[in-house]
């Protein structure tokens, strides 16, 4: 029935009618190369699938202030403005080098001092950059999803939630930190981090667990073990972020 027929979706690229591939003549030979529209489709798919929590769309190298204002500044501000200045140029440069940097990057650090505003912007310019298969996965959420693959009718297996977790080029792991940690996600960390490692994929870590604490057991050692947090220092460069609460600031 003429009603029925499927409207066809607009051509979005005139240059190359939507095939991705341009057709070019030299010498007197026909080449064919990638049309421009290509990497941009590519990118955006990246993007959408980097699983980027809404709130942290906007985050960026350039929008992550470092000027804590203002001329008479205590030591201590002073102190948080360089931490903070440190850690926007470590990130920078991790997106400046990739592929060539040899590790990944962890920034420990209080609650709101910018830990997840700076990965989240690493990856979403290592993604419009250079077009990097990026993924990000808050720990616990990625916990909650393992666990949820043992019910009998879960549709998933445990495996296909871990695939990305494992093999995706660059992993972002969001708040190590924040609960009780038990053997299974101690197990968990472990695995990942190692086959992470074993394969030489980058990780970029944030944790609210501090070198040093007040109580030992609070303590990121004391939390993960020694031979994880020595496995994490390995893999990543350490960064804590010292600062008040951005959220706060206002
Ligand atoms: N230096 C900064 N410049 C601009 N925005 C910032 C900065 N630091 C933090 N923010 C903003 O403040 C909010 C909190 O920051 P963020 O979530 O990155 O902190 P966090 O260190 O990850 O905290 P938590 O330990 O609670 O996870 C975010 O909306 C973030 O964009
Ligand atoms: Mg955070
Ligand atoms: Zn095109």
């Amino acid at each position: 029935m003429p009603g029925d027929v499927k409207k066809k979706r607009p051509v979005q690229c005139q240059e190359c009618n939507d095939s991705g591939w341009i057709i070019e003549e030299k010498d007197g030979f026909e080449a064919v190369k990638r049309c421009d529209c290509f990497q941009a489709r590519r990118k955006k798919k990246l993007l959408a699938d980097a699983r980027i929590p809404h709130r942290y769309r906007h985050c960026t190298l350039e929008n992550f202030d470092t000027n804590l204002g203002g001329k008479e500044m205590s030591l201590n501000l002073r102190k948080n403005q360089v931490s903070l200045a440190m850690a926007r140029e470590m990130s920078e440069d991790f997106v400046r080098k990739y592929p060539k940097e040899e590790k990944g990057l962890f920034f420990m650090g209080n609650c709101g001092v910018g830990k997840t505003h700076l990965a989240v912007a690493i990856i979403q310019d290592l993604i419009r950059k250079k077009g990097v298969p990026c993924v990000f996965y808050d720990f616990r959420d990625l916990l909650s999803e393992i666990k949820a693959t043992y019910s009998s009718n879960s549709p998933i297996s445990e495996n296909t939630v871990l695939m990305p977790v494992l093999e995706k080029e660059i992993l972002v792991l969001d708040e190590l930190g924040a609960q009780k940690v038990t053997e299974w996600m101690r197990d968990t960390l472990t695995y990942i981090i190692n086959q992470r490692y074993n394969e030489k994929r980058k990780t970029i870590i944030t944790s609210n667990w501090l070198d040093e604490a007040e109580d030992e057991d609070d303590t990121l050692t004391g939390r993960i073990g020694y031979r994880l947090r020595s496995r994490l220092f390995e893999m990543c460069r350490v960064w804590e972020i010292v600062g008040e609460d951005y959220r706060r600031r206002e």
